[in-house]
């Protein structure tokens, strides 16, 4: 099982609708092509911004094959892999594609990601990257 975790920055914040929309097609196709995950959105008001945290599993292939879709999505830019890797058992196996719209509180509870709308966290993550990025978000799908 391949794995991968990224975050982005919508090119546009997305309504309620377009987000709808977007999990619900997420979320059959990767029924079909054996992909499970997570999807945070997070609408900042400061900046009229949207930023992305996903994580996405399954067989490499299909895997792949999304992450090239993903990445050359233009509703989202700025794409930074936080980890990826293999692991033996799926860490997201009841979810489709779970999703939360998260509110500021909630990250703020999250090391590493509380600050995703600061200049810093990005700059932060060109340098080093974030190999705890999966547990951080495990506790997001624990919690649902
Ligand atoms: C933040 C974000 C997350 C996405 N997650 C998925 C996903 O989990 N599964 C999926 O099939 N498409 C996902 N997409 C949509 C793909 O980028 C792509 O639009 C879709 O798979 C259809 O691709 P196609 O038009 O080339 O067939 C996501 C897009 C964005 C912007």
């Amino acid at each position: 099982m391949k794995y991968i975790v990224y975050v982005s920055q919508a090119r546009a914040p997305f309504s309620i609708d377009q987000l709808t929309d977007l999990l619900g097609r997420s979320r059959s196709r990767n029924t079909k092509e054996g992909i499970t995950g997570i999807l945070l959105y997070r609408y900042s008001d400061d900046f009229d911004k949207g930023y992305f945290i996903q994580a996405i599993e399954g067989p490499e292939a299909e895997l792949d094959a999304l992450w090239r879709r993903i990445s050359g999505d233009s509703r989202h830019h700025t794409i930074v892999t936080l980890s990826e890797g293999f692991e033996e058992a799926r860490m997201f196996p009841n979810w489709s594609m779970g999703f939360k719209n998260v509110e500021p509180g909630d990250l703020a509870d999250v090391p590493g990601f509380a600050d995703i709308d600061k200049d810093s966290f990005w700059e932060n993550l060109r340098s080093g990257g974030m190999p705890e990025a999966l547990d951080l978000l495990r506790g997001f799908y624990d919690g649902d």
